[in-house]
């Protein structure tokens, strides 16, 4: 997905991927990561996902990455925080205690960037994008997480080519992950036409 097709439907708000109630997946599964408090949690294509104001809340750090600007400023504008605002060279930093959202393309960051995380949570990220892009995605994730971390991966399965949000089968799943991580499995429930897959990944 160009870059351009994202600002557009936040300039339109149209943004029903935004949920405005924590994720269900998120408060039943988190415990599989088993993270201690304090403990680094990566969001990519974060959004303004109140998720991760329950990661905080859980005693987490909280790292997002988010291509659109307005999405990472109306996170803290309507959550009632304020954050300190930061450019560096590739992103700009939104950050308040516990939060910082790094507002700025997904594949440019670096592994400096992510060497304390030790733990993921993707909530419409993969399914965000385009077959060729989870690659892309997968591949970037890899080579920038340290070892040891884990990660809370929420798929969609449908009968559709059409996204976003895009059809990820098991399959695809433990192909682009499955020669780094140990792909488990943890859930599903049927949404509508959709099904909503959990899975853990672990080193
Ligand atoms: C489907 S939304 C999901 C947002 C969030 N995860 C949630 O659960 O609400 C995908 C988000 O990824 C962002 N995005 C798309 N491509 C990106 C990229 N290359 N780098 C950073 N963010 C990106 C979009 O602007 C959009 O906010």
């Amino acid at each position: 997905m160009e870059h351009d097709f994202w600002h557009q439907k936040w300039s339109e708000g149209r943004i029903g991927f935004h949920q405005m109630e924590i994720n269900a997946y998120l408060v039943s599964y988190w415990e599989k990561v088993d993270l201690a408090v304090g403990a680094k949690v990566f969001v990519p294509l974060c959004g303004k996902s109140k998720d991760m104001l329950w990661l905080r809340g859980r005693g987490h750090d909280v790292l997002g990455v988010e291509l659109n600007s307005n999405a990472c400023l109306d996170f803290f504008k309507e959550n009632d925080l304020v954050a300190k605002t930061e450019d560096t060279e590739l992103f700009v930093s939104h950050a308040c205690e516990k939060l910082n959202l790094l507002c700025g393309d997904f594949f440019a960051l670096t592994s400096e960037s992510l060497s304390d995380v030790k733990g993921v949570y993707d909530r419409a990220a993969l399914v965000a994008l385009p077959m060729e892009m989870r690659a892309d995605y997968a591949s970037k994730l890899i080579e920038l997480l340290p070892k040891g971390v884990k990660v809370l991966l929420v798929t969609l399965e449908f009968d559709s080519p059409q996204g976003p949000p895009f059809n990820v089968s098991g399959e695809e799943v433990k192909n682009l992950f499955g020669q780094r991580f140990k792909v488990e499995r943890l859930g599903e429930a049927v949404d509508g036409d959709r099904q909503e897959v959990v899975w853990l990944l672990s080193d």
